[in-house]
């Protein structure tokens, strides 16, 4: 399906401990550096009320909510997302960071809750049939790197945070699976990789796929 935004939409992925928070901003320089007006948002969350679906989602005290359940909100906080903030933007043609997005959904829930594929392409179907993003980065890094990683940090680990490894090596598989199937829309970036190595490889990555 052609899409009729002219803005271009940019979701970036990745397991816990990645380190997306600084992948945006190196997103957000290069394209500001280009003139290009861009909007940053995140998932679940973006919008006052998706924010508060987002505090739900990710707060310890939640505890276990069935799949379908945690699926269903993710999609609500996206459809909140898309109406208000990324595809008023696409049509003005500004370009768009959306720190996770529909792929996270197939990683956690339906590869990580087990829920499957299907759920998450109905949802999908239902709530953005006519949008993919123009580009996937995927931060990918062992699940023990990340942990540790998430380790060293203050604060108290989020619900997702606090799952178990074996969950989140699906996750990072489900990631995988989907960076294979859309070769043309992902790119996988080594996470392992120092800081500035991380960094370089991204503005490569935007240099081949965005200029
Ligand atoms: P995250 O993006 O990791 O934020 P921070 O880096 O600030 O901790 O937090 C969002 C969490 O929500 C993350 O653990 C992945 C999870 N998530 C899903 O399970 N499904 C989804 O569809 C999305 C968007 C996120």
């Amino acid at each position: 399906m052609p899409t009729l935004h002219q803005g271009r939409l940019i979701t970036l992925e990745g397991g816990e401990g990645a380190g997306k928070s600084t992948a945006v901003t190196t997103i957000e320089e290069w394209l500001r550096d280009r003139g290009r007006t861009t909007i940053l948002t995140r998932e679940p969350g973006g919008t006052p009320p998706a924010e508060k679906i987002r505090s739900l989602l990710l707060d310890p005290e939640t505890g276990n909510l069935d799949p379908l359940t945690e699926l269903l909100l993710m999609f609500a906080a996206r459809a909140e997302n898309l109406r208000q903030i990324i595809r008023p933007a696409l049509t003005r043609g500004d370009d768009v960071i959306c720190d996770r997005f529909t792929d996270a959904s197939m990683a956690y829930q339906g590869y990580g809750r087990q829920l499957g594929p299907e759920p998450v392409r109905a949802l999908q179907s239902v709530v953005h049939p006519d949008l993919q993003p123009d580009l996937t980065l995927l931060l990918d890094v062992p699940v023990t790197l990340g942990l540790e990683r998430i380790g060293e940090r203050n604060g108290q680990p989020d619900r997702f945070e606090r799952s178990d490894g074996d969950f989140l090596e699906r996750v990072r598989q489900g990631y995988l699976d989907q960076a294979e199937a859309s070769p043309e829309r992902y790119a996988v970036i080594d996470a392992t990789q120092d800081l500035d190595q991380v960094q370089r490889d991204i503005r490569r990555i935007l240099q081949e796929r965005l200029a």
